[in-house]
């Protein structure tokens, strides 16, 4: 069973090609009229490309839907703009996909675009971060992360490295990812639930690092310089990215970090890379979040595409690691 709306859109190409041409003007295919023969049109619409996470989270994804399995995907980058996204989504509408992908930047401001989805009898799934809408029945299906157990795991294993520091203060910077997401949403809460818990935690920095090494490493250095070498026990790092940034600032400021003594670093995604400094003991606390989400998104569509239901929810596997639960022959044998 090939996509239906693919098969018309195939047909209104050569009904539109066969008007012209009768015209005495030269056929072309547009936008609207493209012929994709049988294949399923699969519309991707991700936020950017910030990290390097969400790159393999777009290969993921492309690795899945390719011809051979009887899929064409369109990829757009938003350039971490909502707007931006939200005229690519409609364009995919407007170019009659078959299914519309959506990693959305922010959780909020989706529901007309959503209605739209809806209303053109286009099935949306969203992926990796979720929203929140009026009407859950404007998309199909949810495949991701559970970003709040994520900032648990952060937070459990946290706890266990400061639990000799009870009675000094710790204090915290707090490096965030981007304001609205449910990755930064999720993350945020289980940090600020943990100080609500120990009064001896504080959040000393709390500033966005939009996902990025650039930004973490310039609120770090902010820290460092506002704060002094002393003062700074944590930095809770909302991904790898940040973390990167704020390693390269501890080293051009030759502050000590990590479980042998220093600041220590907790941090989400566990790339490979992150994984080798968590191994050393360089980074203290490493959650995952898994961008091979392809695979469950694919196997979401070929069941839509049987016709069967699908469940609303499906929350990728995830791990967390520290130094104890780390060797080499783990971290080769990932993919990402
Ligand atoms: O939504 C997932 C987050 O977005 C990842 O932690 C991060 O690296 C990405 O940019």
């Amino acid at each position: 069973m090939f996509g239906v709306k693919s098969k018309i859109c195939a047909l209104m190409a050569v009904m539109l090609a066969i008007s012209i041409t009768s015209c005495g003007e030269k056929a072309s295919l547009g936008v609207f009229e493209e012929d994709n023969g049988n294949l399923v049109v699969v519309g991707f619409s991700q936020p950017g490309a910030e990290s390097a996470w969400r790159v393999a989270l777009t290969d993921s994804v492309k690795e899945n839907f390719t011809e051979e399995r009887g899929y064409k995907l369109i990829y757009k980058d938003g350039r971490s703009k909502q707007d931006s996204q939200i005229k690519d989504i409609r364009t995919f509408i407007q170019q009659g996909v078959d299914y519309i992908i959506i990693s959305p930047i922010v959780e909020t401001g989706w529901d007309t675009v959503l209605s739209e989805a809806k209303d053109a009898g286009i099935p949306v799934i969203i992926c990796d971060r979720n929203v929140v809408v009026e009407n859950e029945s404007l998309y199909t299906a949810f495949v991701g992360s559970d970003f709040t157990a994520e900032g648990e795991y952060a937070v459990s294993n946290l706890e266990k490295y400061l639990q000799n520091d009870e009675d000094g203060e710790i204090n915290i910077v707090h490096i965030q990812g981007t304001i609205g997401s449910s990755a930064q949403l999720g993350r945020t809460k289980a940090l600020e639930d943990a100080v609500k818990k120990h009064t001896n935690w504080n959040i000393v920095v709390q500033d966005c690092g939009e996902f990025t090494k650039a930004k973490g490493r310039e609120i770090m250095a902010q820290a460092i310089e506002e704060l002094g070498t002393e003062t700074i026990d944590v930095v809770y790092c909302e991904n790898d990215e940040e973390a990167y940034g704020a390693i390269q600032a501890m080293n051009e400021a030759g502050v000590e970090y990590g479980n042998k003594g220093g600041i220590k670093i907790v941090s989400f995604d566990a790339m490979n890379s992150a994984l080798v400094l968590c191994m050393n003991g360089h980074i203290s606390v490493e959650v995952e979040c898994n961008p091979l989400q392809g695979p469950y998104i694919y196997n979401l569509i070929s069941r839509l595409e049987k016709g069967n239901a699908v469940p609303k929810i499906t929350y990728v596997h995830e791990e967390c690691f520290t130094a104890d639960n780390l060797e080499p022959e783990i971290i080769e044998k990932r993919r990402f």
